[in-house]
């Protein structure tokens, strides 16, 4: 074997055309009668560089090639492969490996502006190992820690460790993990169930789906892991149909581990026994509410129910159930390696250890980012992501999704932790990031989540369900519909800040659950940061962005005996001139 190559062949590797470019690799490959070993990894973060491949020849420290099209693919490997020359273009940069000779004048891919500020725990084998070969886990140190786990430690020990660490749940409510499991940990039930929530409803969020194409082991050694804490029996993991990249690559690990004694009956001889079955969602964001979620679990409709009583009391088939996310699971593993202390050093008071962003939109470097809780988004914007293209000025940054909100341009300096992004309105929910610039209209986002959420709400309470929609057609009002002369709907026009402020209110206040509690959420941010947008498009029918369909044109009072007095002013009959 003279060389191996590594294919990026994540989600976002295959859309931009990985497959294609393996085609040509292996017939060069075969013509040229080499002995090269192809393996695909999952994605290594730069989602906008895909097709990225990765060369290592015996000896030399594995490299890095962006955009490596079925084009341009042969005039980079021939010179490589055949006459070990580089090209000049496409290079990335290397690994750093101090067992190999390194590539001259070469930098190294942690030079990177994309990934010199990023500190990596769940995403430090993603792009590098094969997701599908669980040797390549083993070969990082894989499933070590849980073995060791369930030989030196008690449950209660492990449920301590986890909560000195101060993880907390990287699903969005950042409730501490710890301490979740030792309510669950003191449940006496004979059968006792954990869930990982792999179902990443949100628009703009794909850092789930990454962690599991790129490194599922690290997400099931974290599952086993809570489950000796927590004395859970069975597993589930709760993903939605449409990664099916995903499913397929979970379901072969699920299977190697089991083969390998990792996972199933007699873990590792210790007599633990853990089993993990996949359960596929259709997709409805509804159902990554942990209610819904266990109902669609359980077989039934996804959709809500209230709480108390919490899961850990009463959850699937009405047994004690633990619900966390997939990066929350893949945390797991190093902090046990490496202690809480280590852990709870990363990160500020109250939100330890690193986060997870999937970086889109108007941004140079798009993809998946992990950087210590406290970074300020300005860092993550405009240090790692190379900030907004084109030379085009940065508007905001959409965090949370649909439940979350806008961080403006006077507040880039925010940090990134629980705490901090709900001060000024935003959230850090899952992990969404999506960067707008000034051909955004800040009226039209708002818009744009209002009707996600509309088609989402489960319709199961009256303040969601019709609220949302009412919400949804004041914003329509204000961005596309036709202004008449009418004055009464200028009236109308006129009130629609306020009436829309109190409409959130009273959806915040009285939805049953977390989707309708944060559901106004958009338009609220919006409403606050960009007001003045708002107040464009409704005196003076203009969308600054150019994205509304409004005219521009000021409409007539309908009042015949003075048709030029503009709408905007006052009539004369309220005017103090006369007197
Ligand atoms: C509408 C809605 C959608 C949600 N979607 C997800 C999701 O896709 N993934 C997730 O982990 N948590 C989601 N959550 C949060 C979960 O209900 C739950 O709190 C979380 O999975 C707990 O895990 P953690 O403690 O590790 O964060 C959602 C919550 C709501 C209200
Ligand atoms: S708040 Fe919305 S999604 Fe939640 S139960 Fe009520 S209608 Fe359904």
């Amino acid at each position: 074997m003279n060389a191996t190559i590594y294919i990026g062949s994540g989600t976002c590797g295959l859309g931009a055309g990985a497959a294609r470019t393996e085609a040509v690799i292996r017939r060069f490959v075969r013509e040229h009668n080499l002995t090269v070993e192809i393996v695909p990894v999952g994605c290594v973060g730069l989602c906008s560089s895909e097709p990225i491949i990765d060369v290592k020849m015996v000896g030399k420290s594995r490299i890095s090639f962006e955009r490596v099209t079925e084009d341009n693919v042969i005039a980079l490997l021939e010179p490589l492969l055949l006459h070990e020359q580089l090209p000049d273009s496409h290079i990335l940069g290397q690994y750093r490996d101090r067992r190999c000779e390194h590539w001259v004048n070469v930098p190294y891919l942690d030079q990177h502006p994309f990934f010199a500020r990023q500190k990596r725990i769940v995403l430090q084998n993603c792009g590098v190992i094969n997701p599908e070969d669980i040797h390549d886990y083993f070969d990082k140190g894989g499933y070590k820690t849980l073995k060791k786990v369930l030989r030196e430690k008690a449950p209660d020990e492990v449920c301590e460790i986890v909560l000195q660490s101060g993880l907390r749940g990287r699903g969005g409510g950042g409730f501490p993990t710890g301490a979740k499991w030792e309510m669950m940990l003191a449940k006496t039930d004979k059968e006792k169930y954990l869930v990982c929530n792999a179902d990443e409803g949100d628009p703009g969020a794909f850092m789930d789906r990454a962690v599991i194409e790129g490194d599922p082991h690290r997400m099931l050694e974290g599952m086993a892991i809570a489950a000796f804490a927590t004395g859970a029996t069975k597993g589930f993991v709760y993903i939605r149909a449409e990664y099916p990249l995903a499913t397929l690559r979970l379901a072969k690990a699920i299977v190697q581990a089991e083969a390998a004694g990792a996972l199933g009956k007699n873990i590792f001889g210790t007599g633990f026994n853990f089993d993990i079955v996949i359960r596929k969602g259709a997709g409805a964001y509804v159902c990554g509410e942990e209610t819904a979620l266990m109902s669609s679990i359980e077989g039934l409709r996804g959709m809500p129910y209230p709480r108390p009583p919490f899961p850990v009391e009463k959850g699937i088939f009405g047994k004690p159930t633990v619900i966390n996310n997939v990066e929350t699971f893949a945390n797991v593993p190093d902090i046990l390696a490496h202690g809480a202390e280590w852990f709870s050093t990363i990160g500020t008071d109250k939100s330890k250890g690193t986060k997870v962003f999937a970086l889109s939109g108007k941004v140079k470097y798009t993809g998946l980012v992990e950087i210590p809780m406290g970074t300020s988004v300005r860092e993550i914007i405009y240090d790692i992501g190379g900030g907004t293209p084109n030379g085009k000025e940065f508007k905001a940054v959409q965090m949370g999704g649909p439940s979350g909100g806008c961080v403006n341009k006077e507040n880039l300096d925010i940090q990134v932790d629980y705490d901090s992004l709900l001060s000024i309105g935003a959230m850090m929910g899952s992990g969404g990031m999506v960067v707008m610039d000034e051909d955004t209209c800040m009226v039209d986002i708002a818009k744009f989540f209002m009707s996600f959420i509309t088609r989402e709400s489960c319709g199961k309470c009256t303040p969601c369900r019709e609220g949302t929609r009412q919400l949804l057609h004041m914003l329509e009002v204000i961005t596309s519909l036709p202004c008449t002369d009418s004055e009464e709907e200028q009236v109308y026009r006129h009130s629609l800040l306020e009436k829309m402020e109190r409409l959130c209110r009273v959806i915040k206040d009285a939805s049953l659950c977390g989707l309708g509690a944060a559901a106004p959420n958009s338009a609220l941010s919006t409403l606050r940061w960009f007001r003045q947008e708002y107040e464009e498009h409704i005196t003076e029918f203009h969308c600054r962005a150019g994205v509304c369909p409004l005219d521009n044109k000021l409409p007539q009072v309908n009042n015949a005996s003075d048709s030029s007095e503009s709408p905007n002013e006052p009539s004369g009959n309220d005017s103090d001139t006369s007197e």
